[in-house]
């Protein structure tokens, strides 16, 4: 088996987004052929063992999902699910198709584990997403779906409720849970949705919205909110009371900064777009840690942004996240880490004590225990 340590010096040399969509494409043609399930059970380099977590009614095999935006065209997700992530969010899809920034819009400063990237939601929008999603076929053992879904940057925020409507309409059938972004900060003004008056409006409608499809289809999709690392105590507090009120089912913390490190001496942090990877872990757990306080641990947490390792990621258990997401650490060390992070949680879990942890971590605990 080709193991990333060889291909990831070849990688590392190619520019950033040329690195990705040769991955990408590779993972897309193995996606599509018959040696996928014998793969799945042997995985590109070890079997990730199960560790299966209960979270807003769904079963995951384990806690440690891909996080939104490297497969955006929902092209492979078999080959990521036989990474063996316990989920994977794909997107963020737009209603139309768009071609993003102009290149070049994707940076790594490697030296410090990070990615700058300005993207700006590059989608081959939802007619191919949705056939694409169409040749899709999850079993109950493989990695739950969840679907990232924005607004065309074109559309003004007065008509962003169109988009996301449209959006959920078109692959309500097909996800495990949908993930509203409203976050990322390379489509301008899309921040704006956090504010309290904006978001109150479009998550009503949103989950009016899934009420009716769900009425339709017989099926209950959970919908999550993908939050900012960049807001301030009091947006936090606010955002969590209209997520409760409007019975959102996750919190998804966080996307990326447009904050840089205080210590940046790298020319690439004066690109702008937004910065994942190890400069953003601090931030998104103390994001987490708010969110869940502002809560009372009422809402699960996935909890994102800069975890490398299973120390990393158990912080992000412990702030009161329930399910992590990685992206940047898949780049930085291939997909070995999932296994590296699935194993050390299990084994920091065996040590649990129960009076360290919020209620989050317990509830999903427990239901680990009784699985
Ligand atoms: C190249 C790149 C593209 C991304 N695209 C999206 C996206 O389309 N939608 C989204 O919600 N988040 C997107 N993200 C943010 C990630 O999902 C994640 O929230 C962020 O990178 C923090 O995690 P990390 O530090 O493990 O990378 C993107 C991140 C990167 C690096």
């Amino acid at each position: 088996m080709i193991g990333y340590d060889s291909i990831r010096p070849i990688l590392m040399r190619l520019d950033a987004e040329t690195a990705h969509e040769q991955t990408l494409r590779m993972l897309s043609t193995v996606s599509r052929s018959r040696v996928l399930s014998a793969l799945e059970h042997r995985i590109l380099e070890t079997k990730v063992p199960n560790l299966p977590v209960n979270v807003f009614g769904k079963r995951f095999r384990n806690p440690v999902g891909l996080a939104a935006g490297f497969d955006k065209n929902a092209v492979a997700y078999k080959s990521l699910s036989g990474i063996g992530f316990g989920f994977v969010e794909l997107g963020t899809v737009t209603p139309e198709p768009q071609p993003g920034n102009p290149r070049k819009r994707l940076f790594r400063v490697s030296d410090d584990l990070a990615i700058i990237n300005r993207l700006g939601f590059n989608s081959s929008g939802l007619k191919v997403f949705r056939r694409n999603l169409q040749t899709i076929q999850s079993t109950l053992e493989s990695a739950v779906i969840g679907i990232n879904i924005g607004k065309n940057t074109a559309t003004p925020n007065d008509l962003a409720i169109r988009d996301y409507l449209l959006c959920l309409e078109e692959i309500y059938e097909y996800a495990d849970y949908i993930a509203i972004n409203v976050s990322s900060p390379n489509s301008p003004h899309l921040r704006e949705l956090q504010s309290a008056a904006n978001l109150d409006q479009l998550l009503d409608a949103i989950m009016r919205k899934g009420d009716d499809l769900a009425a339709a289809t017989g099926q209950i999709v959970p919908i999550a909110l993908k939050v900012s690392p960049d807001l301030d105590e009091n947006s936090i507090v606010s955002i969590a009371d209209i997520a409760q009120q409007k019975n959102i089912s996750a919190i998804i913390a966080t996307n990326t900064t447009v904050s840089r490190p205080d210590a940046c001496t790298h020319p690439v942090y004066k690109e702008s777009g937004g910065l994942s990877g190890k400069p953003l872990r601090d931030r998104s757990t103390q994001v987490i840690r708010n969110f869940a306080e502002a809560s009372d641990h009422n809402i699960p947490i996935i909890g994102v942004g800069g975890i490398f390792s299973a120390e990393d990621a158990w912080n992000k258990l412990q702030a009161g996240a329930s399910l992590i997401q990685i992206y940047s650490s898949l780049i930085y060390r291939g997909p070995s880490v999932v296994r590296e992070i699935v194993v050390g949680i299990s084994e920091r879990a065996n040590k649990f004590d129960d009076k360290d942890f919020g209620s989050a971590l317990k509830l999903a605990w427990e239901n680990h225990q009784a699985a």
